[in-house]
Parts: C-alpha cells; sequence; structure tokens
C-alpha cells in the first residue's frame, strides 16, 4: 500500500500520480491535501504514520521542491527518504538505501518525468548485501 500526500505547491501531481497509480492498479492513502495554502510537514507527517503503522509500505511526498517533504519525513522513526529528480536516484535510492518514501517537486519535475521517477522507485528492490549493514547504521542514529 502506498501512502500519499502533497502541498499546494504539488496538488496537481498529486492527482497526476493518483490517476497514474489507478491506472496500474496499484492502491494507494491519499492523505491530501488540496487546501491552500497548506503546510508541508502536517502532510509528511500524515504519510508517515501510515507507514509507521504498517497501513502503507511506501510514501510519495510533494511539495514545490519535494525538499521540505524530506527534511520532515527523515525526522520520522523508521522513515527513509529521497528527493529525486530524475530516475537514476530513485533507482539506486531503492537498491542501496532501502528508501520507503519517495519525494518530488512539482516545481522541479514535469508530469512525465515524475511517472518515470516513479517507476523507477516502485518497481525496484532494495539489494540487500553490504548495503543492509549500512542501512543498519543509519537507522542506528535514531536510537
Ligand atoms: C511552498 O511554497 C513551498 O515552500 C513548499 O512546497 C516546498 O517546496 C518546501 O520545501
Amino acid at each position: 500500500m502506498i501512502a500519499i500526500g502533497s502541498d499546494h505547491a504539488a496538488a496537481s501531481l498529486r492527482h497526476i500520480v493518483k490517476e497514474y497509480l489507478e491506472d496500474q492498479e496499484i492502491p494507494y492513502i491519499d492523505c491530501g491535501t488540496d487546501e491552500s495554502p497548506s503546510d508541508y510537514p502536517v502532510i509528511a507527517k500524515e504519510v508517515c504514520k501510515k507507514i509507521q503503522s504498517g497501513e502503507a509500505d511506501t510514501g510519495i511526498l510533494l511539495c514545490g521542491t519535494g525538499i521540505g517533504m524530506c527534511m520532515t519525513a527523515n525526522k520520522m522513526k523508521g522513515i527513509r527518504a529521497a528527493v529525486c529528480s530524475e530516475t537514476y536516484s530513485a533507482k539506486f535510492t531503492r537498491l542501496h538505501n532501502d528508501a520507503n518514501v519517495l519525494c518530488m517537486g512539482e516545481r522541479v519535475v514535469g508530469s512525465g518525468l515524475a511517472k518515470e521517477i516513479l517507476d523507477a522507485f516502485l518497481f525496484t528492490e532494495f539489494e540487500g548485501g553490504r548495503h543492509q549493514r549500512r542501512v543498519d547504521m543509519i537507522m542506528e542514529l535514531e536510537k
């Protein structure tokens, strides 16, 4: 299950991504928002809470740049969020970092590229092995 959220700066992209997920029959929980203005930390927290509770295993967070969402998400336990503006990073943050939240900026990427980034993120498995040890080292810092 995917939890998705955006602030006002990325509401259009959120609706495009939702439609894209529906086309692929990928289930999601929409954490909003269509309110404007809105505060990205509120939405980031909602999406990450869905992952923490086990209702979702992956998050998609969208704002103007993706950065505010990413900063907020990475403050929350168990969350490994990455901002991606191209497909290489999206693929490797899954392969090497086991990222569970993808952040993108509507003011940075077009909708076509956003869909390609999303595919790279969703359809790449974590490699494990030596990368697991490094991810464990990141997660140790939460203690
Ligand atoms: C909102 O104007 C903007 O600051 C927000 O969407 C995001 O880009 C923050 O990182």
